[in-house]
């Protein structure tokens, strides 16, 4: 009556051979994830021992310069290897042509010299393009509703300048301006920042994801309209490969793909098709979704943000900008202790 079951076919091959104790679970893992793969942004305020919540971004602060001195310090101790700064400026210093960003006292330039003097083992990147400076939250220059190209890219060397005068290491240009990383280089080339580093956000799309951001910078208040005149349309991927290459061609060092999860696939193709330096930006939104879920008890928080952080590296990520960094780089020391 209970005659055995014929064996099933292919049966002599048991994929979950493999995966059933822990330590052949980590014998055949393919990809890893490490403190070195981290990049923290940084929001900086102006003030003194000023730290201040961001209401869309949950256990994400802004920091004036001296409490980001402290958090620059312990990240320094987890061993994350860079930080990403982006200021909030007062709303009386934003005008039409973002003139704050050329100021050599500005916050991301107070940031970087208290950084420098205080913390010298981290990486410091900074942000070039003009929205947390212009009055009307655009990342470039405008003429009645059109952003400028070519006059954008002056002052965005000028910028540049200024950050790497400041102290910065690497400058990351997100303002999606064509012909940028070319001009970049060539004026922190002319004034005697030949080693400093370009990471450009090569593909960066026009994306509901960045929203947090806009308020933890304030330009949620002042943008006028939307940015799909420069940044990327979510409909298409080719034009990335497009854009990474152009920005390569022009010296770029290290490339960003912008948002991070939902592009994963714009992601693994840039960091199959050219094996240079990828970089994922988990955005705001995203870190957003998850802590909200998280906090509604819907997902496990620690988890969720372990898995995501894996699925950049399974897509070929070289590291990932997360708001994640810190707790990311603790889960990962006490995994190891
Ligand atoms: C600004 C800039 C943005 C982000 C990084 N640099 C926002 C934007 O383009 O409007 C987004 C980062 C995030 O959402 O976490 N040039």
């Amino acid at each position: 009556m209970n005659r055995p079951l014929p064996p099933l076919p292919g049966l002599h091959i048991r994929p979950r051979r493999n995966r059933r104790t822990d330590w052949s679970r980590r014998l055949v893992r393919e990809n890893a994830l490490s403190v070195d793969d981290l990049i923290l942004p940084l929001f900086v305020i102006d003030g003194h021992g000023t730290v201040e919540p961001v209401p869309s971004m949950p256990g994400v602060m802004r920091y004036s310069v001296d409490e980001l001195v402290k958090v620059a310090a312990q990240a320094a101790a987890l061993g994350i290897p860079a930080l990403a700064l982006f200021p909030n400026t007062l709303p009386a210093l934003r005008d039409a042509d973002g003139s704050e960003a050329l100021n050599p006292d500005n916050l991301v330039c107070q940031a970087c010299r208290a950084i420098r003097a205080h913390v010298p083992a981290i990486g410091i990147i900074t942000d070039v393009a003009l929205d947390p400076y212009t009055s009307h939250g655009h990342d470039g220059l405008m003429a009645g509703d059109q952003i400028l190209n070519d006059e954008t890219v002056d002052v965005l060397v000028r910028q540049a300048v200024n950050q790497a005068r400041a102290g910065a290491d690497i400058i990351a240009p997100s303002d999606m301006m064509d012909g940028r990383i070319g001009a970049i280089r060539a004026g922190l080339d002319a004034e005697g920042f030949a080693h400093v580093q370009i990471m450009s956000y090569a593909a960066k799309y026009a994306s509901a994801f960045y929203g947090p951001f806009r308020d933890a910078v304030g330009t949620n208040a002042t943008l006028i309209g939307d940015k799909r005149t420069y940044q990327m349309d979510p409909a298409n991927s080719d034009e990335a490969l497009m854009e990474v290459s152009l920005d390569l061609e022009q010296g770029a060092d290290m490339v960003m793909v912008k948002p991070g999860m939902p592009y994963l696939d714009i992601i693994q193709r840039v960091a199959s098709t050219f094996g240079r330096p990828t970089f994922a930006y988990q955005v705001s939104g995203e870190y957003a979704m998850i802590m909200a879920a998280a906090g509604n008890g819907w997902i496990d928080g620690n988890k969720a943000m372990m898995e995501s952080l894996m699925a950049f590296k399974r897509a070929g990520c070289r590291g990932i900008l997360t708001y994640f960094a810190l707790r990311a780089a603790e889960k990962l020391q006490n995994q190891r202790s």
